[in-house]
């Protein structure tokens, strides 16, 4: 009896307006709040880094969910436990050592997440599992929301025989929308991140699709 969950991005939100966008999806069900800080390195776009994700903190009444497009990631994981963050994901194409990662955000007192570019295989994580509270496949290369969705079901499915009855949950972030968000269900994802679906289009209600637990957003 899997709970899926929803985490809305606020890289498609109003950047004038983010305590009110919060409030807004909150207010409509969301799960989570997703957090894309990006650092025009890692990734070619830049977006906020820990003074303002710690603003956006007293605004997310549930789980503030930060995934770092940044290298490197050490230096700054104090900083974002400092700001609040809930869960913390690194991509494991942004070191050497993912594993210290991981382990140094968990000692900050954070879930530890870990992403995967499309190009990455599965396996990149494998022994990287016991460490992770989350797994995120990226289903665009990150970078910009509104991308067109890369399937990425066999990766996902993948992960999951890889993953057994350990408790990390699967996160699928990139072009999802009523269309695709089936699909990685399917699959096996747990929780959805969901941009421009959500922003732009105003509605990624499928209560068939998200369960029980998702209302309208
Ligand atoms: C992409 C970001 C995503 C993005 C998703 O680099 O990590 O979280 O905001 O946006 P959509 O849902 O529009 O693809
Ligand atoms: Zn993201």
């Amino acid at each position: 009896d899997r709970k899926i969950r929803i985490a809305p991005s606020i890289l498609s939100a109003d950047f004038a307006n983010f305590g009110a966008e919060i409030r807004a999806i909150e207010d409509q069900g969301a799960d989570w709040v997703h957090v894309d800080v990006m650092d025009g390195h890692f990734v070619p776009n830049l977006t906020f880094g820990p003074p303002a994700v710690k603003a956006f903190r007293p605004h997310v009444t549930t789980v503030m969910d930060v995934h770092l497009m940044i290298a490197p990631v050490d230096p700054y994981i104090d900083a974002y436990a400092e700001a609040g963050a809930d869960v913390l994901t690194a991509h494991v194409e942004a070191g050497q050592h993912t594993h210290r990662t991981l382990q140094a955000i968990r000692a900050a007192g954070m879930k530890a997440g870990v992403a995967l570019n499309p190009g990455t295989p599965a396996e990149a994580v494998e022994h990287l599992l016991d460490l992770a509270d989350l797994v995120c496949v990226m289903t665009v290369n990150p970078g910009f929301g509104g991308q067109k969705f890369i399937d990425m079901t066999t990766k996902i499915q993948r992960l999951c025989q890889m993953i057994g009855d350990r408790p990390v949950l699967i996160e699928i972030d990139g072009g999802v929308d009523t269309q695709t968000a089936p699909l990685v269900t399917a699959a096996g994802a747990d929780v959805l991140v969901a941009g421009s679906a959500v922003f732009r289009g105003g509605s990624v209600d499928a209560p068939e699709v998200y369960g029980n637990n998702m209302r309208a957003i």
